[in-house]
């Protein structure tokens, strides 16, 4: 078993700490809450999830406040979590799980709402509400304080039947939230949508008719447009339906494809689209406008084969684990061709920006997570400050420790796009353990640790929500 498999391993215990031993110092204007999300469950009864995707949602949550900070964990009281449990078996159909069921209700699991609503992925507002988020579109409402579950977050009759969707949506200061759904049928759409702030409605802007639907886990955005770039790793909806298998192994690699960009202009919902080479990424890092010229960076892999690397087994056996880099891709008007360079030396994955800050090419400073040259194929065991003007980085690491999704949180009246600090969950392969890491987002040096009451086992995606 490698190092890293105690991040795969179930958290059963649910715990409330109020005073969390703290080694260095807190910036005492840290104050707010960092939720993250991620599979803590990874059997229920005698039978067990395959993918690292399809563990059950727990909810953690590290408080700030005048230099301390609390800790609670708690599961996702998802329909899916509570008919499992209650069931002691595997209830529903997820990412590349599905328990034995007839053909049928296949068909109503991949074309209703009756598919899991395991929202373990990311957090995010939407309409005001704290909510848990996965690839289906049942956002679930929950309480950052409790943890507490409030139910599946309903949105208004808005006619939108959509299948699956993304956990990372973006935020458009005039549109409000905004996101993309896939629409599988006979002749599949991409639903690209806005839910305007203070509303529980989506409201479609663009739909892209498409007959081989790709997988596709997040986009890009810029001022102007939204970039969905599809992949080659591409679905027959029909064999969705009758296959017999779960969702994700109903996709092919298809390299002969290429990869598609579409540039979709949010208010004409017009759309352009380029081609490059096949690759395959789950997380766009940012994209800007420079002129008419639109640059995406994202962090890529030469194919699919990541997805393969992520079953448990597969983790848990130490297999290699392919290493994403982070690309820059230029979309040229008038040009069919993306060409693309490479950022950085070292691979790059779990992206986060200063994303207030961000707008047109200002943009200089992503943060992620990596693996060290000298350990190819490990897990991710260094955290990454990248500066995409200068093409350099700065790093964290610890012998025996991997590490979490880095989220920034800019200081009061911070001026710099990199004046805050970086909070990371690690975890201490060794001792067993974990700690929540703040460093100074500027200088990339640690600040403080806190020590976690438990291991906590590896996360998606989080946020930060500031105290108002
Ligand atoms: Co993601």
């Amino acid at each position: 078993m490698p190092r890293y498999s105690a991040g795969f391993v179930t958290q059963s215990d649910e715990i409330e700490v109020d005073r969390l031993p703290v080694r260095g110092e807190l910036p005492a204007w840290l104050s707010g809450t960092l939720v993250r999300n991620g599979p803590a469950k990874f059997e229920v009864g005698a039978q067990s999830y395959r993918h690292w995707f399809d563990g059950l949602s727990m909810l953690r949550r590290f408080t700030f406040s005048a230099g301390a900070v609390s800790y609670a964990n708690k599961y996702l009281q998802s329909r899916d979590y509570e008919r499992s449990t209650s069931q002691n078996r595997i209830a529903m159909a997820s990412f590349a799980t599905d328990p034995c069921r007839s053909i049928f209700q296949r068909f109503l699991s991949v074309f209703s709402p009756n598919a899991t609503d395991n929202a373990n992925v990311n957090v995010a507002v939407l309409a005001d509400r704290y909510v848990a988020m996965t690839e289906t579109p049942m956002p679930i409402e929950f309480d950052p304080h409790t943890l507490e579950t409030l139910g599946v977050f309903d949105y208004e009759r808005d006619g939108l039947k959509v299948a699956t969707t993304t956990a990372h949506p973006h935020f458009d200061p005039w549109r409000g939230v905004l996101s993309y759904a896939t629409r599988f049928s006979r002749t599949s759409e991409y639903v690209v949508y806005a839910v305007p702030r203070g509303q529980r409605r989506r409201e479609s802007l663009a739909t892209l008719r498409v007959r081989k639907p790709a997988y596709m886990h997040s986009f890009g955005m810029t001022e102007r447009y939204v970039i969905l770039v599809e992949f080659p790793l591409t679905v027959d909806p029909l064999r969705l339906a009758v296959s017999g298998r779960p969702f994700i192994e109903n996709f092919a690699w298809e390299p002969e494809r290429g990869a598609r960009f579409h540039v979709i202009d949010k208010d004409r919902g017009s759309v352009r689209t380029h081609r490059g080479e096949a690759f395959f990424a789950f997380h766009h890092v940012n994209a800007f406008e420079r002129g008419d010229d639109v640059i995406v960076d994202i962090a890529a892999y030469p194919d699919s084969g990541i997805i393969d690397a992520l079953y448990l087994d597969r983790l848990r056996a130490g297999y290699p684990i392919p290493e994403a880099e982070l690309r820059r891709y230029y979309l040229r008007p008038g040009e069919e061709a993306a060409d693309y360079d490479r950022l950085i030396e070292d691979s790059f994955e779990l992206p986060r920006i200063h994303d207030e800050q961000v707008g047109g090419g200002s943009y200089r400073y992503a943060y992620g997570v990596s693996t060290r040259r000298e350990t190819p194929g490990d897990f991710a065991n260094q955290l990454l400050k990248v500066d995409v003007h200068e093409r350099g980085v700065r790093r964290w690491a610890e012998e025996g420790c991997y590490v979490g999704e880095p989220v920034f949180v800019a200081a009061p009246g911070a001026s710099a796009e990199d004046e805050g600090v970086v909070l990371s969950v690690v975890l201490d392969a060794d001792n067993d353990s974990a700690f929540l890491l703040v460093l100074d987002a500027s200088s990339f040096a640690e600040l403080a640790r806190a020590e976690a009451p438990h291991r906590i086992p590896f996360g998606f995606h989080g946020a930060f929500f500031a105290d108002d």
